[in-house]
């Protein structure tokens, strides 16, 4: 039989082949062997396929191959823990629910399950090395990053956490997770004590900022004798659920097909690695308004300073410390239809916050110099590209509610602000029932809608509706 070797071919040539392999998710020696296939079926089609043609090989693998690139994609990164036994049934789970999934292994993975079973239940080949000799023309890594909708960690070892969140990629598995662009879950499962070690909590918080969506993990026995906590990973049909949730955001509803960016809660401004400046914000009113719109069809993006409330439904969540970070987050998000921001952004922060924790000297007090904190609602609001079609604001005043509220609305250059009270005797901050006013800009007129004393669950589905109704 007659061997080929791909670089021989020219430059454009080899670039439509590329075009074409990564469209149909298969490397570029695969989609050569497809077409080959193809033209001599087409030329011979008996002699192609003897025998009882829907069990030959050829054409389980094209039936396979055509009807994968409509389905919704996973790439399933199998760490190295006890848990990645789970794994297999996740890829059943997934798969039920119309899910393609293409399976990576670590090193360590394969001392628990075989590439093989992962491969079998994938019904696609398991990937394992970074230097495969089988897909090393066509850039195998940045192709199985990129030609995938999720990528899915489980379990997700305290090791590999730690390699995803200083950016390793000395293997198949980091060096996918670098070079993605798509979202990516992680399904924890370690020994509680390492979940609980300080590094992994670090690790987790990064990896948190950086947009990672999390699940679990859990808390029950372990698999090591007599101990129990909270390690176990999450039970595969909750992960492929999230999954699920991440893949198909509700297609109905009025605010369906669009994106809306939301901030919620307080800032954190380090003085030094273990002080810092926060306010009171719980973040309620922005996770409410994020689960309301969730609910209305919208693809929502919540970017939350820390809080102590659990993830919306549906929602994806991006943790963050720091003003600046949250700002970064927030461009990085862009471009959105709607953007609301409702977090308590603090105005300042510490000219130059210590790397070591500050001693109590005898010679004095610290002096600490603030210098202003970027404004995000003022940035996007007066961005010139990608600006959201509507850009709403809050405003948060202890007095001359109305006045400030106007003068906030024009000074930032947002849409809409939604103005509250938070004078102590109001019970706002931190408290479950919102009075608020919604101030709306229409060319030069400013309009005042006042809503009676709600819930915050309340003054978000109005908010929402509202919305619909102008955006519609
Ligand atoms: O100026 P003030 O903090 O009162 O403005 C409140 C509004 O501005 C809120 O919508 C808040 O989320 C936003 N803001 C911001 N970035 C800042 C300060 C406030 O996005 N640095």
């Amino acid at each position: 039989m007659a061997s080929l070797t791909v670089r021989k071919l020219d430059e454009a040539l080899k670039a439509s082949l590329r075009l074409r392999a990564a469209r149909a998710g298969r490397s570029v020696e695969d989609e050569v062997r497809m077409i080959l296939r193809e033209a001599a079926e087409t030329e011979a089609p008996a002699k192609a396929l003897p025998g009882p043609a829907r069990n030959t090989p050829a054409q389980l693998h094209r039936t396979r191959t055509h009807s994968a690139t409509e389905l919704p994609r996973v790439t399933l990164i199998i760490g190295g823990g006890i848990a990645a036994y789970k794994a297999l049934d996740l890829i059943r789970r997934l798969k039920e629910r119309g899910i393609h999934v293409r399976c990576v292994m670590t090193r360590a993975a394969q001392q628990f399950v075989t590439p093989l079973t992962a491969g079998a239940l994938a019904d696609e080949r398991c990937y394992t090395d970074l230097f495969d000799a089988q897909s090393e023309f066509d850039a195998g890594h940045i192709r199985l990053a990129r030609d995938t909708d999720l990528i899915i960690v489980a379990p997700a070892t305290a090791d590999l956490m730690a390699k995803m969140a200083q950016g390793q990629a000395d293997d198949l598995a980091t060096a996918i997770l670098l070079a993605t662009n798509r979202p990516v879950l992680v399904a924890p499962a370690m020994n509680p004590l390492m979940w609980a070690n300080a590094a992994t909590k670090r690790n987790v918080a990064q990896l948190a900022r950086d947009g990672v969506s999390f699940i679990g993990p859990n808390s029950g026995e372990m698999a090591e004798a007599n101990e129990a906590g909270v390690g176990r990973m999450s039970e595969p049909t909750e992960i492929a659920v999230a999954a699920e949730a991440m893949l198909r955001p509700p297609q109905t509803g009025p605010l369906a097909g669009k994106k809306i960016l939301i901030t919620a809660g307080p800032t954190h401004e380090p003085i030094d690695p273990v002080r810092y400046i926060a306010n009171r914000s719980s973040g309620k009113q922005g996770f409410a308004i994020a689960a309301s719109a969730a609910e209305t069809g919208a693809e929502v993006t919540l970017i939350s300073g820390p809080v102590d409330l659990d993830d919306p439904a549906g929602v994806r969540v991006i943790r963050v410390e720091s003003a600046r970070d949250m700002l970064a987050q927030v461009e990085r998000a862009l471009p959105v239809d709607i953007a609301i921001f409702a977090a308590a952004v603090a105005d300042w922060r510490v000219a130059n916050a210590g790397a070591q924790k500050i001693k109590k000297t005898a010679g004095g007090m610290p002096q600490l110099a603030l210098v202003e904190n970027p404004d995000i609602l003022a940035t996007i609001s007066k961005l010139k590209q990608n600006r959201p079609q509507l850009v709403i604001g809050f405003a948060a005043e202890t007095q001359n509610l109305i006045e400030n509220a106007t003068s906030k609305l024009k000074r930032k250059g947002c849409d809409w602000i939604v103005a509250n009270d938070v004078s102590p005797a109001s019970g706002v901050m931190g408290g479950d029932r919102n009075t608020v006013h919604v101030l709306t800009l229409d060319k030069s007129d400013i309009a005042v809608d006042s809503w009676p004393v709600m819930t915050k669950e309340e003054v978000a589905d109005a908010l929402v509706a509202k919305i619909a109704e102008t955006i519609a």
